[in-house]
């Protein structure tokens, strides 16, 4: 396997209902899943599809049951990390057979895929809407590190420490994500940083550490540089991101971010 799919910002709510009072979140997960399903031939040695937060819109069980029947469709296993909105022990309780579910606290993981390893951190603060890994997260993160040598990695987190340039997003970034950084500065092999809460594809460079945002499968948070006020919620099309390693031309990750939903064509490139 040489890589997986991102998806992120879900935001389910109780089957029936809107997100926000006007975003069919259910709807965006199963044209999502769809997607997937369809993309699957087409798409190389695809593993898994890891879910980058914010799975629900207020980490209730009801809400992580709709989740799991919607994402039941899907035609690969999944793994995933808590967001601000999910709550912990409602999303452990609610996925107990899955085998990257840690049985106690924070929800972080390791997944082997053969040419690289992707680490999930859980930045969820209760009852905050920003992230931080605290010193348990971080010294989660230098063992897994010092476990892989050398070895190509993707740390996965919801909360991003990049700003995306939205004023009441960056706000409520990872707190701690410089001491994340200095870690992943001093790794000695390849290593990225994926991450979602924005709602937006959002690529910026820390170092050397390619800080990459995913677009949410659902409604997107508006892009305005001076805003001083809440998030604003627009209903622009979600997308999937396909992150693989790649030999060449030069060994590294390549991620390409897909629009969700069924379009027009293939047709040639002729008249
Ligand atoms: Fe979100
Ligand atoms: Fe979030």
């Amino acid at each position: 396997m040489t890589g997986f799919i991102q998806i992120t910002d879900t935001h389910i709510v109780a089957p029936g209902a809107l997100a926000c009072g006007r975003s069919d979140t259910a709807e965006a997960l199963r044209r999502a899943v769809a997607t997937i399903n369809a993309k699957l031939p087409s798409l190389d040695g695809i593993d898994c599809v890891i879910v980058t937060g914010d799975l629900t819109d207020h980490g209730a069980p009801e809400e992580y049951a709709h989740f799991t029947s919607i994402m039941a469709e899907l035609k690969r296993p999944w793994l995933a990390v808590p967001g601000n909105h999910d709550t912990r022990e409602p999303m452990r309780a609610a996925f107990p057979d899955a085998a990257w579910m840690p049985t106690q606290g924070p929800i972080h993981w390791v997944r082997e895929l053969g040419p690289f390893t992707i680490v999930g951190l859980d930045t969820l603060q209760e009852g905050a809407r920003h992230g931080a890994l605290g010193s348990e997260g971080l010294a989660f993160l230098d063992t897994a590190l010092d476990d892989l040598g050398d070895k190509p990695v993707i740390v996965a987190t919801h909360h991003p420490w990049i700003h995306a340039g939205i004023p009441a997003m960056d706000t409520d970034n990872l707190h701690d994500g410089a001491q994340l950084m200095a870690r992943l500065e001093a790794y000695p092999g390849p290593i990225r940083m994926i991450s979602g809460h924005v709602h937006r594809a959002v690529v910026g460079q820390i170092g050397r550490i390619t800080c990459q945002i995913g677009p949410a499968t659902c409604h997107a948070v508006l892009t305005d540089h001076h805003a001083a006020r809440d998030p604003q919620l627009v209903l622009e099309p979600g997308a999937i991101t396909v992150h693989r390693w790649v030999e060449t031309p030069s060994p590294g990750f390549v991620s390409d971010v897909i629009p969700i939903g069924a379009f027009s064509g293939p047709w040639p490139f002729s008249d």
